[in-house]
C-alpha cells in the first residue's frame, strides 16, 4: 500500500475533502488529511449527511472537525496529533471504518503541539512512540504510519527509526528536516536515503517540495534518495494538479476543479480563501488577488472564476431540499 506512491501530505486547513479529492483527481495515489487532535475528535458526533453524501464528525457547536466521502474512504489516511496511547486507540476507533489508514504526527513543531506533548515532542521519546503506535496496531483495523522529522545527529534519527519499525507500523514518513530547520531550507535527502538503508519498512520522503515542480521531479527525488515513497505539501498547495502524469494543468483549470468540490461539499469560505491564496499564478495580477480574496461575498468569488452559475445551481437546489425538509417536518 505504501510502495511507488504518490502522496499528498497533510496540511492543516489546506488538507480537507474538496483539497484531497482534487489531488486524487489529479493522479495522488493516497492523501492524507489534516491533523486532528484526537482528544478533540473524540468530543465529537458523528452524522451521515445525505444532502452532501458525506460522513461528519461534528465538534459541539456543530463545526465540521472530520468531512469524508466514499470516494476517498481507500485512499485517505486520517492524522491525529496524540500523546496517550489510550486516546490515540479511542479515536482510531471511532473513525478507522471511513479511512483507508491511520497515522500518528510526530513532526509538528508548533507551540499547542510541544506543550500538549504532541508531534515534535515526541520525538525524544521513543518509549512513548512506542507504547502509542503498539497500541494503535494492536486494536485497528487498517494500517498505522507515524509522520517524523529528523533529530539533529545521524545516530540519533537511524536508532529512532529502528525503534519505530519495531512496532510494526506499516510505513514510515520523513521530513527531512529537524523541528529546529525553517521550511525554506534544503531538505537532507541524506539522511533519509541512510534511513531506508537501515530499515525494512517503506520509507515515505517528505520535504522535497522546493524541489518539485511535476511528477517527474517526484520520481526523480524517489530515485536519488531510493526511498518507497514521496508525500508533498507545499508543492501541491502552489497546483495539486503537480500529480498529473505527465505535467500539470493550468492553475486556473486547477482552481476551478478545486473550487467545484468546495461548492459540492460547501467548503467554509475562510478555507477556500486560505486556500486559494497560495494557488501560483490563480489570478491575473496581485490586485486581483486581493480583490477577490476581500470579497465577504461567495458568489462573487466563485464568479471570478467562471463558476458563479454552478454555485448558484447547486445553492438553490441546497435551499430546495432544506424547504423540502421543513416542509415535511411541518406535516
Ligand atoms: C503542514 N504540515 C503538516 N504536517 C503534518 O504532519 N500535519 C499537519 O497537519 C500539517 N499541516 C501543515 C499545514 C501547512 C499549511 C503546511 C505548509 C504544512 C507539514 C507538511 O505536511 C510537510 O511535512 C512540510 O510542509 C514539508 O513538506 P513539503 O512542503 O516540502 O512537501
Amino acid at each position: 500500500m505504501f510502495a511507488g506512491k504518490y502522496i499528498l501530505s497533510p496540511m492543516v486547513r489546506v488538507g480537507g475533502l474538496p483539497f484531497r479529492l482534487t489531488c486524487l483527481d489529479y493522479g495522488a495515489d493516497l492523501v492524507y488529511a489534516e491533523e486532528v487532535i484526537a482528544q478533540r475528535l473524540l468530543k465529537c458526533t458523528k452524522i451521515f449527511n445525505e444532502t452532501l453524501g458525506t460522513v461528519d464528525f461534528l465538534d459541539e457547536d456543530g463545526g465540521v472537525c472530520f468531512r469524508t466521502t466514499s470516494k476517498e474512504s481507500d485512499k485517505v489516511i486520517f492524522q491525529m496529533g496524540v500523546s496517550d496511547p489510550d486516546v490515540a486507540a479511542q479515536a482510531a476507533q471511532m473513525i478507522e471504518h471511513y479511512v483507508a489508514g491511520i497515522d500518528v504526527n510526530m513532526g509538528c513543531p508548533k507551540d499547542y503541539s510541544i506543550k500538549g506533548n504532541m508531534g515534535a515532542a515526541l520525538l525524544t521519546q521513543p518509549q512513548l512512540i512506542k507504547k502509542i503506535l503498539c497500541k494503535l496496531i494492536s486494536v485497528c483495523s487498517k494500517p498505522v504510519t507515524c509522520k517524523i522529522r529528523i533529530l539533529e545527529s545521524e545516530e540519533e534519527t537511524l536508532s529512532l527509526c529502528k525503534e519505530i519499525e519495531s512496532t510494526g507500523v506499516a510505513a514510515l514518513a520523513v521530513h527531512g528536516r529537524t523541528r529546529y530547520t525553517r521550511s525554506s531550507h534544503p531538505c537532507n535527502y541524506d539522511i533519509i536515503q541512510k534511513i531506508k538503508s537501515v530499515v525494512s519498512i517503506p520509507v515515505i520522503l517528505n520535504g522535497a517540495s522546493l524541489d518539485i515542480n511535476n511528477r517527474s521531479d517526484m520520481t526523480a527525488v524517489m530515485k536519488k534518495t531510493g526511498v518507497d515513497s514521496i508525500m508533498i505539501a507545499r508543492a501541491a498547495w502552489y497546483n495539486p494538479s503537480v500529480f498529473r502524469d505527465p505535467e500539470p494543468v493550468s492553475v486556473r483549470e486547477a482552481v476551478q476543479k478545486f473550487m467545484k468540490y468546495c461548492i459540492d461539499y460547501e467548503c467554509p469560505l475562510h478555507i477556500l480563501k486560505y486556500t486559494i491564496g497560495k494557488f501560483r499564478g490563480a489570478f491575473k495580477d496581485n490586485q486581483s488577488s486581493l480583490e477577490v480574496t476581500r470579497h465577504i461575498e461567495t458568489r462573487l468569488i466563485y464568479d471570478y472564476f467562471g463558476l458563479g452559475d454552478y454555485y448558484s445551481e447547486v445553492a438553490s437546489k441546497r435551499t430546495g431540499d432544506i424547504q423540502e425538509e421543513f416542509q415535511k417536518k411541518k406535516r
